[in-house]
């Protein structure tokens, strides 16, 4: 028999910037999912992409001074080199400006013209360019301003092609109302309100730039962005079927056979922000094209920093990567399905991660792994024991009961996308699993021959609970869940089943290995997160380290003996018109010191100067007068020099 299809999107990604935290959520939750419905035994598909027209993208290229397509195949390559650290299991990766997606949509354009859904008018409206979106004076936000993103908006007015929204406003309406096709549930009255203030016809072109999909019957004319991103969703899978396919089809798949076997999609995700496209404009444009209608769309909450979004000029943009080289990418993936709500925002801060971080990974499951292991290592010379009915005791049945009942409880929790309570369940289990162990005590049972059988049982007990535990984490954290499996012997990765038994291993060789999770520090951990982020709210606003000389040794360094001093005369040199030679009283005596600053200070200007000066340098004559150290200077920008002064006192030592 077929194996049963689940097919799951994110958003395509504008790639305007590089993707920061808020963008890894969704596509962490989707990766999750798509792991977990594989697990299940599904044929899965997980596609995500890239959303490359339109002005705000062309406005950025003109900038940097590059082509658009330049522009975003630097950006996309930089996406997807991010997916590939976060090992993101997608199927397929769709850009917008491939052929396979172009061609395509000009198809999907000429259905819905010759069904009479598409004409040409005059658009006026208040236009926000970041969000390329038009409004209507009633859907402004207070002050005038965009209701999405909060910025001025501009009035505009052009020839454009629209689409018959408002002809599919009762049959969206019915789709929404009965409440299957959008979740969460808020989300639905938001947007029925939204359509019963009557539905305008969409603008689905522009002609006042050119980076996007030429419109097939008016060259003036490129798609306007809604038609030419949601349409990504049936491209990708072959739709509207072009004869022979298209250039980039994936190899044997161009006969719409994806198509077929994929869709409907059982589930769009998407940000809160986004859900009106995807639940009004969307199906509007799929029953205009006679096409079947996703299963649902989901929408999801924003990750906030400081109470608002994340924003560049803030500062408080947090870059994904930063935290996968410090915690590891199951670390992060955690954190953002464990702490959030489904269809909620949720803040982030560094504190809250590293707690996260500190108590459930490293005390609760890297602690059970290890102990575990080295108790079985110790009491059992490695090899798991086998189950033993008769030495059997009170703990374990309510053990045993836990581990089997969570996968029903996970199962439950991932129909309807709360992978935080999902986690939640299996840190039950991990949290009973160490309490087993406090309560059973094995390193009392092992002082007692008597008790030998009843330590065997606890410790085929704790391999069988770790082994349930690795299943259950594999669609939220793989790589952990092949190391722990590794520790207790399983070379095999698992599939769901294996979460249903209890007593089905023994005889296993378990083998520590490296701490999975390492405790953290978190008081040094945020010092040097802060650190981090300044020196990026730096290199953003240009100021980057360039290194002008080589690195040295910490020995080299400590070789030299600064000091400060005082400057008490200052005169020019009489043999050289750069050289100024100076009396610096350093505390314990007054030496003469040379320097070539003639250009840049008056004599007269240097008395008084607190200075920091080499003073162990090796006597030099210059020019026929004797310097004895040499001073220290700033130099700005704009190549002037500056003592670099201290308020130490005379004579004390600087470093
Ligand atoms: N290109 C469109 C989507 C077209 S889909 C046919 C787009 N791109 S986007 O790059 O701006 O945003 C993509 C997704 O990232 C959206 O779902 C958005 O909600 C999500 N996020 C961006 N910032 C976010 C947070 N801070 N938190 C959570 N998700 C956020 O919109």
């Amino acid at each position: 028999m077929d194996k049963k299809s689940f097919y799951i999107t994110t958003p395509i990604y504008y790639p305007s910037d590089n993707l920061h935290i808020g963008h890894t959520y969704c596509t962490v939750m989707a990766d999750a999912m798509a792991r977990f419905k594989r697990l299940q035994g599904y044929d899965v598909r997980f596609l995500t992409g890239t959303d490359e027209h339109g002005q705000k993208i062309q406005t950025k290229a003109q900038d940097k001074g590059v082509t658009p397509q330049e522009y975003v195949d630097n950006i996309v390559g930089g996406i997807k080199k991010l997916w590939a650290t976060m090992e993101i299991s997608y199927d397929d990766f769709i850009r917008t400006t491939e052929p396979r997606h172009m061609k395509r949509v000009q198809e999907l354009f000429m259905k819905m013209y010759e069904k009479g859904d598409i004409y040409k008018g005059a658009y006026e409206g208040w236009y926000c360019v970041p969000c390329e979106s038009y409004w209507t004076e009633s859907q402004l936000a207070e002050g005038g301003v965009c209701p999405d993103c909060g910025r001025p908006v501009q009035k505009a007015s052009e020839e454009a092609y629209f689409f018959k929204l408002s002809k599919y406003a009762q049959p969206v309406r019915d789709l929404l109302a009965k409440g299957e096709f959008l979740q969460p549930m808020t989300r639905v009255n938001e947007m029925l309100g939204f359509i019963d203030q009557g539905l305008e016809d969409l603008c689905i072109s522009r002609s006042s730039f050119d980076w996007g999909i030429p419109v097939p019957i008016d060259d003036k004319h490129v798609m306007y962005v809604w038609l030419d991103a949601l349409s990504n969703y049936i491209t990708s899978l072959g739709c509207p079927y072009i004869e022979g396919g298209v250039e980039g089809d994936v190899e044997g798949e161009s006969d719409a056979a994806l198509f077929k076997k994929f869709w409907p999609a059982d589930f769009h995700l998407v940000g809160k922000e986004i859900v009106r496209f995807h639940s009004i404009i969307w199906p509007a444009m799929l029953m205009s094209a006679e096409i079947e209608l996703p299963k649902h769309v989901l929408g999801h909450g924003w990750i906030l920093i400081d109470g608002g979004k994340m924003s560049k000029s803030k500062g408080n943009v947090v870059d994904p990567v930063v935290l996968i080289d410090r915690y590891g990418v199951d670390a992060l993936k955690y954190f953002l399905l464990r702490e959030y709500t489904f269809g909620q925002d949720g803040a982030f801060t560094n504190e809250v991660m590293l707690n996260r971080l500190n108590y459930d990974l490293a005390n609760d499951l890297g602690n059970l792994v290890s102990r575990s292991v080295t108790m079985i290592e110790k009491y059992c010379e490695g090899i798991v024991p086998a189950h033993s009915e008769a030495a059997s005791e009170d703990p374990d049945g309510e053990l045993r009961a836990l581990a089997l009942g969570c996968h029903a409880k996970v199962e439950g929790h991932m129909d309807k996308f709360q992978f935080n309570l999902a986690l939640e369940d299996i840190w039950e289990v991990v949290r009973r699993t160490n309490k087993y162990i406090d309560e059973t005590a094995p390193w009392v049972l092992a002082k007692d021959e008597a008790k030998a059988a009843r330590l065997s049982e606890v410790m085929h007990n704790l391999a069988e609970s770790l082994r349930i535990v690795s299943v259950l984490i594999f669609p939220f954290m793989h790589t952990t869940s092949s190391k722990i499996r590794e520790q207790i012997g399983l070379s095999k990765e698992p599939v769901w089943e294996d979460a249903l038994v209890f007593d089905t291993y023994d005889g296993e060789k378990v083998q520590r290995g490296e701490v999975i999770f390492p405790r953290l520090d978190i008081q040094k951990e945020l010092a040097e997160l802060e650190e981090l982020r300044q020196k990026a709210l730096a290199e953003a606003e240009g100021k980057k380290y360039e290194p002008v000389k080589e690195d040295i040794e910490f020995d080299d360094f400590a070789k030299i003996d600064l000091r400060s001093g005082v400057i008490t005369k200052a005169e020019k040199h009489p043999k050289a018109d750069k050289l100024l030679v100076f009396e610096v009283d350093l505390g314990f005596e007054k030496r003469t010191i040379v320097s070539g600053v003639a250009e840049h200070f008056k004599p007269e200007e240097c008395v008084g100067q607190h200075v920091i000066a080499v003073v162990n340098l090796k006597p030099r004559m210059l020019r026929g007068v004797e310097s004895n150290g040499m001073l220290l200077f700033g130099e700005t920008p704009d190549g002037k020099l500056k003592f670099a002064e201290t308020a130490a006192e005379a004579g004390s030592a600087i470093g």
